[in-house]
């Protein structure tokens, strides 16, 4: 049982009743000889180590946390809190690696821990006064380093943050601010920014000067320090950004006011999705539109739904968006204050089906009398011509999003000169394309599906559509010949 009974260097028992743990251990102080350690035994049982106790007087007992036959409660208990007052560890050896030591702090008191490692590093530090072997790559970064490390990458830091800030400001990120309910938005994501900026800089900098020095050199295989915890640097780091988010949440919420800040009077705009098109409805004028046109600062109270799946409705220029849901009572209320006059695009913001990148409007901002002179052009007398009335329902309720009146392939069949054509039809039937066809077809457009085409035309995409406006879209479509 006896190794050794030198009394210079820390000695160590063992506790397990496995020999390859014996032989681990032994093979891992090895790897150190700076730190000047001695096996002087191994048990493996409780009453062994009482014994050992009083014969080899070892200074630390290496318990092995795996092995259940050792009790390793009860070398705590003895060792650790009874009247010995001996340093015991549990390690615990993992499978293949032989270099990698778990000690088990769940079941140790930190002062224990503590207690052991100042053993460990005095060893260390007397190993490294013996002129004997000093390996270079392996010394111990000193105090007044550390200083250096964090002036070098405070530096880092700083030249990160003015990099980022100038790219922040050089760069146009944003398109034009043409609604009043930008403004607040903008100043939002400018404080975001710049604070995403200084958290971005201070991570990155630091992590790279710390990747790039601390490397791992070659033939360095020794593990890293151990590091206790610091619980003021805890309270510290949780504190700050706990008030700190707490202010975003803040800062948020008052611009989300601002963004809502309804107009006594504002213009009332329905808008409706399709797929693929929009829609805009003037309940005051009864006008509708496939542009959504908009007198300059003039609050528009927009009342945004859907025919089928969702939508999202987004101007960019004007920052805010909402989502398009289809069904009864969904419809959703945005408010936009435009204030620059111009010509932008309504995009679809939510993936919606094949033609999703397609789902475009144009979006005119007019001064208040260009506005009237539009309004009086689309008030004016309606065409008595049916086929031209049938050409703007057929712009209007979208039906042009998916078939073309000039022969182009779409999603859905074109109109050119399918009136009196005769069509198969998905379940091998044919049948002559005539008025009474195309009326079902628009109200019910799963019934007889053409073969070769999807059935994905909306239910009831001519919900809002008249028997008289389909009259009108036939009558249209006959035209096409
Ligand atoms: Cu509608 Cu994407």
């Amino acid at each position: 049982m006896t190794l050794n009974t030198q009394t210079d260097p820390l000695r160590i028992l063992i506790a397990s009743s496995h020999p390859l743990f014996a032989q681990g251990i032994n093979s891992l102080l090895k790897k150190r000889p700076e730190m000047d350690t001695e096996v002087v035994g191994i048990v493996s049982t409780i009453n062994e180590a009482l014994v050992a106790l009083k014969n080899l007087q070892p200074d630390l007992v290496i318990v092995d946390y795996d092995d259940d036959r050792v009790n390793r409660e009860e070398f705590l208990a003895r060792f650790v809190e009874g009247e010995g007052r001996l340093r015991v560890v549990l390690f615990s050896l993992k499978e293949g690696g032989d270099e990698a030591i778990v000690y088990d702090r769940r079941t140790m008191a930190a002062s224990q821990i503590e207690d052991w490692l100042e053993g460990w590093s005095d060893s260390e530090e007397k190993s490294s006064q013996i002129p004997a072997e000093p390996d270079q790559d392996q010394v111990v970064p000193k105090r007044r380093d550390s200083m250096k490390h964090f002036i070098v990458a405070g530096l880092l830091v700083i030249v990160l943050m003015a990099g980022s800030f100038f790219l922040f400001t050089n760069i146009e990120l944003l398109p034009d601010q043409a609604s009043a309910q930008a403004i607040p938005i903008d100043e939002l994501f400018r404080f975001d920014f710049i604070a995403i900026l200084v958290l971005f800089s201070l991570i990155i900098g630091f992590m790279v000067y710390s990747i790039i020095v601390f490397r791992r050199r070659k033939g360095d295989d020794t593990d890293g320090p151990h590091i206790e915890g610091n619980s003021k640097l805890e309270v510290v780091w949780t504190l700050i950004p706990l008030f700190f988010v707490m202010f975003l949440a803040y800062y948020g919420s008052s611009v989300l006011g601002k963004t809502l800040a309804a107009d006594p009077k504002p213009l009332r705009v329905d808008v409706i999705g399709s797929q693929w098109s929009w829609r805009f409805e003037y309940p005051e004028y009864g006008i509708i539109s496939t542009d959504l046109v908009l007198p300059v600062n003039k609050q528009a109270l927009l009342n945004i739904s859907s025919t089928d799946v969702i939508h999202s409705f987004w101007v960019p220029e004007f920052r805010v968006k909402q989502d398009a849901l289809p069904g009864e009572g969904f419809e959703r209320e945005l408010r936009v204050t435009p204030i620059e006059t111009g010509e932008y695009k309504v995009r679809c913001a939510e993936l919606c089906g094949k033609n999703h990148y397609d789902m475009l409007a144009p979006v005119r901002v007019l001064s208040q009398s260009d506005f009237d002179g539009w309004v009086q052009s689309q008030t004016g007398p309606v065409s008595d011509d049916p086929v031209e009335r049938g050409e703007i329902f057929a712009q209007q309720f979208g039906c042009s999003a998916c078939h073309s009146s000039d022969g182009s392939q779409l999603v859905g069949p074109t109109w050119l000169g399918v009136f009196g054509s005769t069509e198969m039809l998905e379940d091998g039937s044919s049948m002559v394309v005539d008025r009474d066809y195309l009326f079902k077809s628009v109200r019910n457009p799963g019934i007889q599906i053409v073969a070769g085409y999807q059935n994905i035309m909306p239910e009831n995409i001519a919900a809002n559509m008249t028997d008289e406006q389909i009259d009108d879209l036939i009558a249209f479509i006959e035209s096409l010949k």
